[in-house]
């Protein structure tokens, strides 16, 4: 479904972000993205949406990205922002919902049935009506994950969805990315909710790939975590004791 090859991210003034990445996700995979403060994961998923310049190659089910199919590339991809504020720019959840839909050329009564099934899916038809600037954090993390739904993506990507949510919050946006059965790249420092939705974790550090595997085998690798600045999920500490 998605494909990197040798690809490389600089800003102008030379500083090289992206260091010769290369993976590839299949269709259906939900693979965590860890790694510190700065090792380029929100960068990745940013050329992932051609949102930046690169070098290499960007595979989306086998279209290269270039400027030519940018848009075709973008209809499948939906991108969940950390700061879901920024998302939602339309005064009701119900318009931000529907103006994806629309957009795409669907009738009123299309879009409608869409967003209905959206909400009743996350268990959040409560929220249809309300004002997003009348709803709290957590709510509008959730509504942001809606609003993306909306347009059928064949790839979710998530830069921190769990930052922010206290642990009921938190735990309804762990049960509506395991409830997808889509593509899924979740970027996250929670390594816990990693490990309760991630088939697969890629962790980077300093732009480079460090390790590519499963969930379990990386999480579980208390030295290669504190080597790149991380610890085990908490979950995994309190087993320790037991190993
Ligand atoms: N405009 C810019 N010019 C130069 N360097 C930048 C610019 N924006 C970001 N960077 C650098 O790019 C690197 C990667 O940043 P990125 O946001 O991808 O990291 P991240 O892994 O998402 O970190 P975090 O966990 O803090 O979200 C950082 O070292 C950052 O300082
Ligand atoms: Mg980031």
């Amino acid at each position: 479904m998605i494909k990197f090859e040798n690809v490389c991210f600089s800003y102008e003034n030379g500083t090289q972000i992206l260091k010769d990445l290369s993976f590839e996700i299949s269709e259906g995979e939900t693979v965590g993205l860890i790694g510190c403060n700065g090792a380029g994961k929100s960068t990745l998923m940013k050329v992932l949406l051609g949102l930046l310049p690169h070098e290499g190659i960007v595979k989306v089910s086998d279209l290269e990205l270039n400027k030519n199919n940018l848009e075709e590339i973008r209809r499948k991809l939906g991108f969940v922002l950390q700061d879901s504020d920024n998302q939602m720019f339309m005064p009701t959840v119900y318009e931000d919902m529907m103006f994806g839909p629309l957009n795409y050329g669907h009738t009123k009564e299309e879009a409608e049935a869409r967003v209905d099934e959206v909400l009743e899916q996350l268990n959040l038809t409560y929220l249809k009506h309300k004002y997003n600037h009348k709803i709290s954090g957590g709510e509008k993390r959730m509504a942001a994950i809606a609003t993306i739904l909306t347009m059928r993506p064949k790839v979710i990507l998530m830069d921190e969805p769990s930052t922010a949510l206290d642990p009921e919050n938190r735990r309804r946006v762990i049960n509506a990315i395991n409830d997808l059965n889509i593509t899924k790249i979740i970027a996250s420092h929670d390594l816990d909710m990693i490990l309760d939705t991630c088939d697969r974790v890629i962790l980077m550090h300093d732009g480079k790939i460090i390790a590519d595997g499963k969930t379990e085998d990386i999480l579980r690798d208390e030295k290669l975590l504190e080597a790149n600045h991380m610890e085990l999920p908490f979950k995994l500490q309190g087993l320790r004791e037991f190993i």
